[in-house]
């Protein structure tokens, strides 16, 4: 399929945006404008090797809810050759762009020089850059990040190294990873880095989907993901999900993990509000079922 890089893209999250949800919920996603979603991160650590359990996420379609919606996988990790190879599977899938992740701010991924750790290794940065690049060709490569480690202007001193690959697009969370996903988003810093970068740039970071869009794409998570309890059909599309859920996972406490994770954006809602206290301590999908009816 065709990469339409600019747009309303839904953000990955993991253990929330995963391969049962959008299923589920795709016609949604669409409805709401998007033009595709990224699929949380994947590792591809040295000595990589795929499997179908590794790629579950990812595997092709099977004709859900979300055809026409175009899915980008993310990698992460800090090893060239492990990424080639990375790469080469995604092909396989049928996949023409894949995304590098170098903004998940979890300290054990970052010491570890992956995700937003590779901020801190600009030769590292530039060997996956070169790596994924010329695996993925010219526009099949892309980059997710944030503004920095600790200071909002440590992306825009990497700029000359970015910039020089073709890259599809680079997104920017606009916080940095100490910041984690708390506190203000930077958007003049956004636009600072945005004003000078050669590649499109896409902005992410508390934004909804009706905020206008910079050249280079909008990326909306959480806020997409909280608006989706106020739908008219939210419950029959939660017990939707439960129920795929149920056919995916083994006993209950996989699926009620799965909808807590859900529940605790859409609890953030008025709607939904005074639900919270009861799902948080439901200890069975029946349950839940009977609390969200
Ligand atoms: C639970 C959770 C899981 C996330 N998983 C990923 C991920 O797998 N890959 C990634 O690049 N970003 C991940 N993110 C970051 C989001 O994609 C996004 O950058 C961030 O939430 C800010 O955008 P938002 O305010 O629109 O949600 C995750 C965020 C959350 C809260």
């Amino acid at each position: 399929m065709e990469s339409h890089v600019h747009g309303l893209w839904l953000a990955p999250l993991r253990g929330v945006t995963i391969r049962t949800f959008r299923a589920v919920f795709g016609a949604a996603i669409r409805e709401a404008g998007f033009v595709g979603m990224y699929a949380p991160f994947i590792p591809a650590n040295a000595g990589f090797r795929f499997s179908k359990r590794l790629f579950a996420d990812i595997l092709p379609d099977d004709g859900g809810d979300n055809s026409g919606l175009e899915l980008v996988p993310q990698v992460i990790g800090k090893d060239p050759s492990a990424l080639r190879e990375w790469c080469k599977a995604a092909k396989d899938l049928g996949y023409s762009r894949v995304d590098l992740n170098a903004g998940c701010p979890f300290p054990m991924i970052r010491r570890k020089g992956r995700g937003s750790g590779l901020l801190r290794t600009p030769d590292a940065l530039d060997r996956m850059l070169e790596a994924g690049c010329d695996e993925m060709g010219a526009g099949g490569f892309s980059l997710k990040t944030r503004l920095g480690l600790v200071h909002p202007d440590e992306l825009f001193g990497l700029m000359p190294v970015i910039d020089r690959y073709p890259l599809a697009v680079l997104t920017v969370h606009a916080r940095t990873a100490v910041q984690m996903y708390e506190g203000e988003a930077d958007r003049s810093a956004f636009e600072a880095v945005a004003a000078a970068a050669k590649v499109p740039v896409m902005y992410n970071g508390d934004a909804d989907i009706s905020d206008p869009a910079p050249a280079g794409g909008l990326m909306v998570g959480r806020r997409f993901i909280r608006a989706l309890a106020n739908r008219a059909d939210a419950r029959e599309l939660l017990l939707r999900y439960r129920e795929a859920s149920m056919r995916e996972l083994c006993g209950d406490a996989p699926v009620l993990g799965r909808m807590k994770e859900l529940l605790s954006y859409w609890c953030q809602e008025p709607a939904w509000r005074r639900l919270w206290p009861t799902v948080k301590i439901c200890r069975s999908v029946d349950e839940l079922a009977l609390c969200c009816r």
